[in-house]
């Protein structure tokens, strides 16, 4: 496990938030709370520099590997700065046994791919595979209805049926990001459960501003929306039920739930499902390249 582990060295975080907020701050504003808890991911960090010029946060789990953000000061940009920066972090990852490096989606991610437009070209020139868009959705809250009927989907009392659910049909980073929430302590009420003759059949996290110690991925870019924002995601459903509504009937439950809490503002993170979300009128707000480095 990497020397930053939970600790990063003094006066880490100040220069992290000063780069990225230097460079991306105005379509992606880093809060001191967010850059915190990307930088604490209890994974190997050992390919990560700091520098003033500019810097390159790596993660690594094992032979699974991420560049969470490559970030050069505007001013030293096109100077080969960030291929000095990658060509380290590429290196020092294989050596310790990466054999996949993804751009972005690490464990407590900033972003899930490249924002796009932007350096998708920086990324390609150093082999990177360049995926297809994936997007952040918004929508406006004020004229959400509810569904009548009884509501499909009830908070989680019990952690252990979360994650045991989330294990068997999700393994993998939300299975990881669940047990990380548990381990910092927060509650499992935050994820919705449906069930079907007991058994449970889905789950959705909702997220609120400041109502969970782990930090949402659909507010990280909070400081862009209302004070009234809330976000969803993951949700998923279990294989072998699905295409009979249940998503739709669990996301609709999701955002009703978020409406009833005061959400007037919400995003959904990360995903390429325009249609299933724009049944709810979701649409897309930031947009992503995913990349990865075999
Ligand atoms: C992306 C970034 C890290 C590149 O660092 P850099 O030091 O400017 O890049 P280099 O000088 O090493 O560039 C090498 C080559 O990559 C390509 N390149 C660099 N920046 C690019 C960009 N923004 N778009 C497309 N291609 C780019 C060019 O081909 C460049 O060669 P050239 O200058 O001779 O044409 C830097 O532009 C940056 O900090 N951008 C904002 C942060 C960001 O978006 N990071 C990625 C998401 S985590």
């Amino acid at each position: 496990v990497g020397a930053t582990e939970h600790d990063p060295a003094p006066g880490m975080i100040e220069r992290v938030l000063e780069l990225w907020n230097g460079a991306l701050g105005e379509r992606f504003p880093l809060t001191p709370a967010l850059a915190e808890q990307f930088l604490s991911a209890a994974v190997d960090v050992d390919a990560t520099v700091v520098e003033a010029e500019g810097m390159v946060i790596a993660k690594r789990v094992g032979p699974q590997a991420w560049i969470g953000a490559v970030v050069v000061a505007p001013a030293r940009q096109r100077q080969g700065v960030g291929t000095r920066l990658m060509t380290h972090a590429l290196g020092r990852l294989r050596a310790a046994g990466a054999t996949r490096v993804e751009v972005g989606g690490d464990p407590l991610h900033l972003l899930p791919g490249i924002p796009d437009p932007g350096a998708a070209g920086f990324f390609a020139g150093l082999g990177a595979e360049i995926e297809p868009v994936v997007h952040d959705l918004r929508r406006d809250l004020t004229d959400w209805t509810a569904p009548a009927g009884p509501p499909v989907a009830e908070p989680a009392d019990d952690w252990d049926e979360v994650i045991e659910f989330l294990g068997a049909q999700f393994p993998g980073l939300w299975t990881w990001t669940a047990e990380e929430a548990r381990r910092r302590g927060d509650g499992p009420e935050a994820h919705l459960l449906l069930r079907r003759e007991g058994v449970v059949r889905g789950c959705a996290r909702l997220h609120l501003p400041g109502r969970q110690r782990l930090i949402g991925p659909s507010l990280n870019w909070a400081p862009l929306l209302s004070p009234a924002c809330g976000g969803l995601g993951p949700i998923g459903i279990d294989e072998r039920c699905r295409g009979e509504g249940l998503g739709l009937a669990l996301l609709h439950a999701g955002v009703s739930r978020l409406r009833a809490q005061g959400v007037r503002d919400m995003v959904i993170d990360w995903t390429d499902l325009l249609g299933f979300y724009g049944k709810a009128g979701f649409a897309s707000w930031q947009r992503y390249r995913p990349a990865s480095f075999a």
